[in-house]
């Protein structure tokens, strides 16, 4: 069984996904613990699953590292066999990718390469793309950099505006992250570090 540590910002929309795929004792994975860098709206999720969660809340940029080995810490005492980032809206410190890439996976909210970052989705439509998508990288130490190990188009609508089409492009990164997730549990999928 593959144990996993979530680590989320926000509403926790793809974490509750995983939750109730991981309800299945038939799937391959088991979430063990979930993270936050403040106590976000989503770790409502893991006490409804009885899930153990925990916060480092984020300190500001100039103690960025202090916040990485903090998150270090609170990790290795869950010793989780994969860390996702779920709406984690901070890039992790180096020590952090040191300690657990490529066991550190992330979902994005674009097809990346294009559209990397914070506002991936209003970016999209800034550029007047015709579509967008979502991915499942493993996390390196750039931005939205690393492997991709899973991703999908999703079409921009006329009409759409940000929150519109986030909200049609998270079923797609909820439906990648549950299978990433177990074909990593399953071996189908190996995760190599990024060259
Ligand atoms: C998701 O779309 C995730 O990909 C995105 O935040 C959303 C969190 O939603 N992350 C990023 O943009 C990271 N660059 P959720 O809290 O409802 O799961």
């Amino acid at each position: 069984m593959l144990t996993v540590a979530v680590l989320i910002s926000g509403g926790g929309s793809n974490l509750r996904a995983l939750l109730e795929a991981a309800s299945d004792p038939a799937y391959p994975a088991r979430v063990i613990v979930v993270g936050a860098d403040r106590e976000a709206d989503g770790l409502a999720h893991a006490e409804e699953f009885g899930i153990p969660s925990f916060v480092v809340p984020w300190p500001g940029a100039d103690r960025r590292d202090a916040w990485g080995e903090e998150l270090n810490v609170q990790l290795r005492a869950w010793r989780p066999d994969l860390v996702v980032l779920s709406g984690l809206m901070r890039l992790v410190p180096p020590a952090v990718v040191a300690e657990w890439s490529p066991r550190l996976i992330n979902t994005h909210p674009a097809y990346l390469p294009e559209f990397p970052g914070a506002h991936a989705v209003r970016d999209a439509l800034a550029a007047g793309a015709a579509l967008t998508g979502a991915s499942v990288i493993v996390v390196d130490d750039g931005v939205d950099s690393g492997p991709i190990l899973a991703q999908e188009r999703v079409g921009i609508l006329p009409g759409d505006d940000e929150s519109r089409l986030h909200e049609r492009i998270k079923p797609v990164e909820r439906r990648l992250l549950i299978d990433v997730v177990r074909r990593i549990a399953t071996g189908e999928l190996e995760l190599a570090a990024a060259s």
